[in-house]
């Protein structure tokens, strides 16, 4: 064997060394305890994924052109029921119109701080529109299946976005507070009637005097089923992932009272808990969504 093709080898395993131990930690991180028995299948791709944090503080810096368009064929790659491509996203830079939605969305300030703020759209106004210029009917999209159909086409796209822009080196962080004032946020943005706005997301250069901890998720025993669902199998990874929370959020010093667990119910007890979402239907009605 020629001695530059040993010498590659050589070094190709040494960075395979390299980028397998912090590829571990990765998955050490993410759920907290050493996984070294399980086989991990490994490349750039499921680095960028398994990195993943939301950023919720971010540099004064502008984003390098060409960074908007890059992001949109990224979202527009993602797979779309149909081919029907019922999503739009606003891209929003004007200050004053992001300060708008910040004080519409609970007066988040990492939406007044990022560069680029991006309003994802179930948007089901296009083929509404073309149905009536051809003079066809559209009576299907009254119905929830469409919707539904379009929340989950904006969602897949903007997850595409989002990858992105991590793999670009860049921070972001979804606000599903967009969805607190739905009427209101349809009028900053202009939008016609079937169309709401789903989440919006931050995007930008994360500040990295603020050191933002990979945040651990449950144990994959208590999401991952085989063959048939089993839920009071979960107690265990549940509990396990309870004590897991409780010293990431000492670690991290963040104010939670309880577990994750009571923490996670909190969020859900009482229909003033969805911080003004518990009227999202009447909201999606007044949209122009029939939701049949
Ligand atoms: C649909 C959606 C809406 C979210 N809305 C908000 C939000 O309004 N404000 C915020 O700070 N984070 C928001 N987040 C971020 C979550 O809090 C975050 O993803 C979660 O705590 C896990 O943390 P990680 O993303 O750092 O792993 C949202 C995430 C998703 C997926």
């Amino acid at each position: 064997m020629p001695l530059s093709q040993i010498y590659e080898l050589t070094h190709l395993n040494l960075y395979k060394a390299l980028t397998m131990t912090s590829y571990h930690d990765l998955i050490k991180q993410r759920y907290g305890v050493d996984v070294f028995n399980t086989e991990f299948l490994e490349n750039e791709i499921l680095t960028t994924l398994l990195s993943h944090r939301s950023i919720r503080q971010y540099l004064p810096k502008s984003l390098p052109s060409g960074t908007l368009e890059t992001l949109i064929a990224a979202a527009q790659s993602a797979a779309t029921s149909s081919n029907l491509q019922t999503w739009s996203v606003v891209a929003v830079e004007e200050p004053s119109r992001k300060e708008k939605l910040s004080q519409l969305a609970n007066n988040q300030a990492h939406i007044r701080q990022c560069p680029l703020f991006l309003v994802w759209l179930a948007d089901l106004a296009r083929l509404t529109y073309i149905a009536e210029n051809l003079g066809l009917p559209h009576e299907g999209l009254d119905y929830l299946e469409m919707f539904l159909m379009a929340a989950i086409d904006a969602t897949l796209a903007a997850q595409n976005a989002v990858v992105a822009a991590e793999s670009l080196g860049l921070g972001t962080v979804y606000i599903g507070a967009l969805r607190n004032k739905p009427e209101e946020v349809a009028k900053v943005l202009n939008l016609p009637p079937h169309i709401v706005a789903v989440f919006g997301l931050c995007v930008g250069y994360a500040d990295t005097e603020v050191n933002v901890a990979i945040k651990p998720r449950l144990p994959q025993s208590t999401v991952l089923h085989r063959e048939t669902y089993k839920l009071e199998t979960q107690d265990a990874g549940i509990a396990d992932y309870n004590q897991l929370m409780q010293d990431f959020y000492a670690a991290q010093q963040m104010n939670i009272a309880g577990d994750w667990s009571e923490h996670s119910v909190k969020r859900v007890a009482f229909a003033e808990s969805l911080s003004g979402r518990h009227r999202l239907t009447e909201a999606l009605k007044n949209l122009g969504f029939e939701l049949r």
